[in-house]
């Protein structure tokens, strides 16, 4: 079993945990030979039959030399888990894979950074580009020229058109979509079906058609982990 296929450690042991390795066991060159979680967060010694290491120690169990590392973490604290996870595995020494379905479409001169998840029927059209640390759930479009930077976390079925810049950390709910051209600024919530046509203003959360941001809100309240999306 795993033949010549890469060693990879996934970090998490959560719902995106058994979902990253479904798709990692199912048609990559991956074999996933653990998990890892925090030592004070961690649920149970296994999962799905691979043992579950405290993320403290995993290099005394699986060398960063010889195994890759995926975190896969969900929008917690506005992607700020995951970050954090990320930048301990890469400190650790781990490359850092990404995983990018091959039911999705990548057009010509694109870059996808790594720890991205990009699920099925994701289309990332010709020259967009998309930074590290990033997740696109299924069936979304990132069009043509479009930029999302590191640390954002798209959800199902978001269309962003053409020449767009989506800034750091961002969160694009379900359905959401943005007309081209425009600029989600950094630390920005979109909510689900939102459809935002005016660039947007820092660290605010944009609801409905057009999309307004929410008065006296600010997404601060989701990085402190006071509310949840
Ligand atoms: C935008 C969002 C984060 C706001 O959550 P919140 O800060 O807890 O806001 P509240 O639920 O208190 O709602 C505040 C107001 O915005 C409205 N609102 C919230 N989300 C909305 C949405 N998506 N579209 C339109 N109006 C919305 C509420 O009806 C409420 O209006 P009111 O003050 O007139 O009653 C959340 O509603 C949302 O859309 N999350 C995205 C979920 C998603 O896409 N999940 C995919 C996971 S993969």
């Amino acid at each position: 079993m795993g033949g010549d296929k890469e060693k990879l450690v996934i970090i998490g042991d959560g719902e995106t945990a058994e979902i990253a390795y479904d798709y990692f066991t199912s048609d990559s060159n991956y074999e996933v030979v653990a998990f890892s979680a925090e030592r004070n967060f961690r649920r149970n010694q296994t999962l799905l039959g691979l043992p579950v290491v405290p993320l403290e120690e995993i290099e005394k169990s699986y060398n960063p030399n010889s195994h890759k590392a995926f975190v896969a973490i969900s929008y917690t604290q506005l992607n700020r888990l995951r970050r954090k996870l990320y930048d301990i595995a890469k400190k650790k020494g781990y490359a850092l894979c990404s995983y990018v379905s091959p039911n999705a479409f990548i057009g010509k001169n694109t870059k996808i950074g790594e720890n991205c998840f990009i699920f099925e029927n994701v289309t990332i059209q010709r020259g967009a580009k998309i930074g590290n640390n990033v997740t696109v759930w299924s069936g979304s479009l990132v069009g043509h020229r479009s930029v999302i930077r590191e640390n954002c976390f798209v959800a199902s079925h978001v269309a962003i058109s053409g020449f767009c810049d989506i800034g750091e950390n961002c969160f694009l709910g379900v359905n959401s979509c943005t007309v081209g051209g425009l600029k989600i600024a950094a630390n920005c919530v979109v909510g689900a079906g939102a459809v935002v046509v005016k660039d947007t203003s820092e660290g605010k959360v944009y609801v409905g058609n057009p999309a307004k941001p929410l008065p006296n809100k600010s997404t601060q309240l989701f990085i402190s982990g006071e509310e949840t999306i």
